[in-house]
């Protein structure tokens, strides 16, 4: 393609980080080709949507978003309009059928073949076709050559694709397939290469990091962890999701012997009803996860511990209820997400009965949220008169008087520094709390490493 060609594309995401993560992936195989950012919807020959089915919700803002598209379109039939992501993955042809204005749907496992399509689309061929077939889920292929244009100061790197679990809600297997972890050194480079770029700290992303490499038969996470430990100027490592039944005692031990693993978990536990735990597929028991909480804040006395929650899952009565609202007073989460539950066509639990109420899943939510609220409240007011180490990321947008970054246990904080300070971004500081707010805490520089 030759540079007065230049196709302008806009690349909406929705979703999670995974969807955050294949988006930079299409930048980095299209940007070598030419292709460049759409300052807005009226500017762009090409609109990508990243689409997220986890919940109906969430299926919604992406419908409206098309329907917006649809007019747009009826202006500048030129326009050229893809669907990529879990519900491209999921709906395929029905999506066309749907909103005749879709030029084309790529499934998640078609991410790599994109400038391809992306060519024959422009060309005038294939014109509404869908690419959904499993078969071409190759998970680094191009990946490797694909240059990384600029990166964030903190920034995402899949480590593997993929949900073998099947919660019984859950879209994820049937949108993302079998899980399959990509080569240790060919995450390595990627990092390094990011650090080289100016990320200082790293996510490492997967649906179930701790089965990383179990399948291959390759390092462990664990193992893998210790290898990102070792990355020169990288100054903090974070992952994102572990799953309960699988974490271990070496991931345990990560978290006192990695310098640069930061004090924080994401451990998701979706209901503290062993009646409902069971009938979500989840293979652990309350008693289970509650043992395994104790050990993590025995090895790491200051670890922040996050989950998410679904309230109102078929058949969940309110003692069931009542069992999740102790568990969230009995670990004291720094903070969670909370969801109603969402009947999902492809899931088992589509099929699950009894429904429950949409009001009481919404009153359920609220209250949930409220016991939350003075646990994360409480979490952050432990937090005043110490110094916390925080990763500088900018100045606050609300304030840009202030600088902005987060703790080691991934809370906001916001703080003040003498205004001959030079700039901070990227560094680690070390700052005194003196106020802790509802999502962020208050204060100011003290020292500079
Ligand atoms: N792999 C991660 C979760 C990915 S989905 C894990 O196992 O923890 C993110 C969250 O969305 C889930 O933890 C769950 O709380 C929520 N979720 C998934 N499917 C849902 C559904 N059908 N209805 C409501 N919430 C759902
Ligand atoms: Fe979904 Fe369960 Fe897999 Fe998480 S572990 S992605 S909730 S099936
Ligand atoms: Fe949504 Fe797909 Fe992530 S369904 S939550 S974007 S894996």
């Amino acid at each position: 393609m030759s540079t007065n060609q230049t196709r302008h594309i806009l690349i909406q995401t929705y979703g999670c980080q995974m969807n955050v993560y294949d988006t930079e992936i299409m930048w980095r195989l299209l940007h070598p080709l030419g292709y460049r950012a759409a300052a807005s919807e009226k500017t762009a020959d090409i609109i990508l949507i990243n689409t997220c089915a986890i919940r109906e919700k969430a299926e919604q803002k992406v419908f409206s978003f098309l329907g917006r598209l649809a007019l747009l379109k009826q202006n500048r039939p030129q326009l050229i309009i893809g669907i990529c992501g879990c519900i491209a993955q999921n709906q395929g042809k029905t999506l066309i059928q749907r909103s005749p204005c879709i030029d084309f749907v790529v499934g998640t496992h078609a991410l790599f073949q994109l400038p391809s399509i992306l060519d024959r689309v422009w060309n005038g061929q294939h014109r509404q076709k869908v690419y959904v077939d499993f078969e071409d889920h190759l998970i680094d292929v191009d990946l490797d050559h694909s240059p990384i244009m600029n990166t964030d100061i903190s920034g995402f790197v899949t480590i593997m694709r993929g949900c073998n679990n099947y919660c019984a809600y859950c879209v994820v297997p049937y949108v993302r397939g079998r899980e399959m972890s990509r080569p240790s050194d060919n995450i390595i480079n990627e990092i390094k290469h990011k650090v080289s770029k100016g990320m200082r700290e790293v996510t490492l992303l997967g649906q179930n990091v701790n089965s990383y490499g179990k399948r291959e038969g390759m390092v462990s996470f664990s193992a893998l962890l210790a290898e990102v430990n070792e990355i020169k100027d990288l100054l903090r490592i974070r992952f994102t999701t572990s799953h309960p039944k699988d974490l271990d005692m070496d991931l345990m031990d990560a978290f006192a012997n990695l310098e640069k693993l930061c004090a924080h978990i994401h451990l998701p536990v979706q209901s503290g009803s062993d009646q409902i735990l069971k009938r979500m597929n989840r293979k652990y028991t309350r008693k289970e996860y509650l043992a395994k909480i104790d050990r993590l804040k025995n090895k790491c006395p200051d670890i922040s511990i996050t989950s998410d929650f679904i309230v109102g899952f078929p058949g969940e009565t309110r003692e069931d209820f009542d069992d999740s609202l102790s568990l969230i007073r009995d670990v004291e989460y720094d903070s969670l997400f909370a969801f109603q539950y969402s009947d999902r066509d492809i899931a088992p639990a589509s099929q699950f009965f009894p429904k429950v109420d949409d009001k009481i899943k919404r009153d359920r939510l609220i209250e949930l949220l409220d016991v939350q609220s003075k646990n994360t409240l409480k979490r952050n007011d432990r937090c005043i008169g110490q110094c916390h180490s925080v990763l500088v990321e900018g100045k606050s947008k609300r304030d840009t008087d202030q600088w902005t970054g987060r703790t080691s246990g991934n809370k906001i904080v916001n703080f003040i520094a003498p205004e001959t300070t030079n700039n901070l971004n990227a560094f680690l500081v070390d700052v005194f709390i003196e106020e802790a707010c509802a999502h962020s805490l208050r204060g100011y520089l003290c020292h500079m490493k």
